[in-house]
């Protein structure tokens, strides 16, 4: 299938290119750059050795949008382009509102009018906010999110479900994603944090390699068996296989559906936990505090994952420590790159 992947230069798309091709399918990136680097377009043909067209467009260009999409004859849309700073969606949430929503009015608007009918959305676990019990399955009520970027989700998967439910012939899946973390294993393309990092591995794997002072572990006081946080992390190569799994059963699909997965490790995992694997695997010291929580942070989540397992036949196959591993393994290569 020619499918489209907005965002396809960032840390999710970039790695979904690879296992769309992997599969055999023909992925063409659009994406801004806005919040990526065209470095990765380097990396992603080494690692599938053939060219990748990419457009140098943003999609909420909706008039270039549909020309990519005829010109290319796209037959399913993977639309990860979104901002994800939940710091930064408090700051500056107009910013948040109008990217993230009006690039998904965008990509629904050029498929409606094209009858391209094939689409994967980016969601995310922010929109069960703090749930009441754990693990949540993709029935649990969605909370109020706990940031702009959080909310910008929680909009789109109401936008989403209302262009089915007026009969669009569409098909739609919505990924609902834990935490992302660690890199490809060949270590050519991973997560590019701008700045200081807002994430918990990125700052890991700066702090180990001398880029950052200190990790300052955001609460050790909450009710979980060693005080920090409770999360789901899983491997960026998993997350990514999710994607090939969810654009092929929208092929089989009847038209004018939507549905909804949790795509976690369906384990959870402390801060702690992390810090003592990510020193474990990668045989090293790390420098953190224990330091006040961080305004907005969920006590614990992780997902139940049963409904990705049967329906779309996904499973985790990476373990945390190898997720911990290539993220290490991929900071040494930025450290050797930047010099
Ligand atoms: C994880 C844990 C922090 C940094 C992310 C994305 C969000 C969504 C869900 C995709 C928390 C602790 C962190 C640090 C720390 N993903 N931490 N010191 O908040 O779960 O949200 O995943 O949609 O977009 O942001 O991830 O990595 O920021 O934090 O102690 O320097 O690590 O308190 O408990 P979070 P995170």
């Amino acid at each position: 299938m020619k499918i489209l992947v907005t965002g396809g230069a960032g840390f999710i798309g970039s790695h979904t290119v690879v296992e769309l091709v992997n599969a055999g399918h023909e992925p063409i990136i659009i994406d801004n750059f806005n919040n990526s680097e065209k470095s990765v377009l380097k990396g992603l043909r080494k690692i599938i050795k053939k060219p990748i067209k990419c457009y140098d467009k943003d999609c909420n260009d909706t008039k270039i949008l549909e020309q990519i999409c005829q010109k290319e004859n796209i037959e399913g849309i993977i639309h990860f382009a979104a901002y994800k700073a939940v710091g930064e969606s408090v700051e500056n949430p107009l910013k948040y509102y109008e990217n993230n929503i009006g690039s998904t009015l965008s990509v629904l608007k050029v498929m409606i009018k094209l009858g391209i009918k094939n689409l994967v959305f980016s969601s995310s676990c922010t929109v069960y906010g703090q749930p009441d019990q754990i693990p949540v399955t993709e029935d649990t009520p969605r909370k109020p999110a706990a940031s702009p970027y959080g909310n910008t989700k929680t909009i789109c998967e109401d936008i989403l479900r209302d262009t089915i439910t007026a009969g669009n012939p569409l098909k739609i899946i919505a990924l609902r994603y834990f935490n992302p973390i660690g890199a490809h294993p060949s270590a050519l393309i991973g997560e590019l944090p701008s700045g200081v990092p807002g994430n918990l591995v990125p700052f890991i794997t700066q702090t180990a390699a001398g880029i950052r002072q200190k990790l300052m572990v955001f609460g050790s006081d909450y009710n979980t068996p060693d005080g920090t946080n409770i999360r789901d992390f899983i491997h960026v190569v998993d997350l990514a296989k999710a994607h090939v799994s969810a654009i092929q059963l929208l092929d089989s699909k009847q038209d004018n559906t939507y549905d909804v997965f949790n795509i976690g490790t369906g384990t959870g995992n402390t801060v702690l936990e992390i810090i003592k694997t990510f020193e474990k695997v990668n045989k090293l010291k790390l420098n953190y505090e224990l330091g006040p929580r961080r305004a907005g942070d969920v006590e614990k989540i992780y997902g139940d994952v049963e409904k990705a397992s049967k329906i779309m036949g996904w499973k985790v196959e990476k373990t945390l420590a190898d997720s911990l591993k290539d993220a290490w393994r991929w900071e040494k290569k930025l450290m050797k790159k930047n010099g």
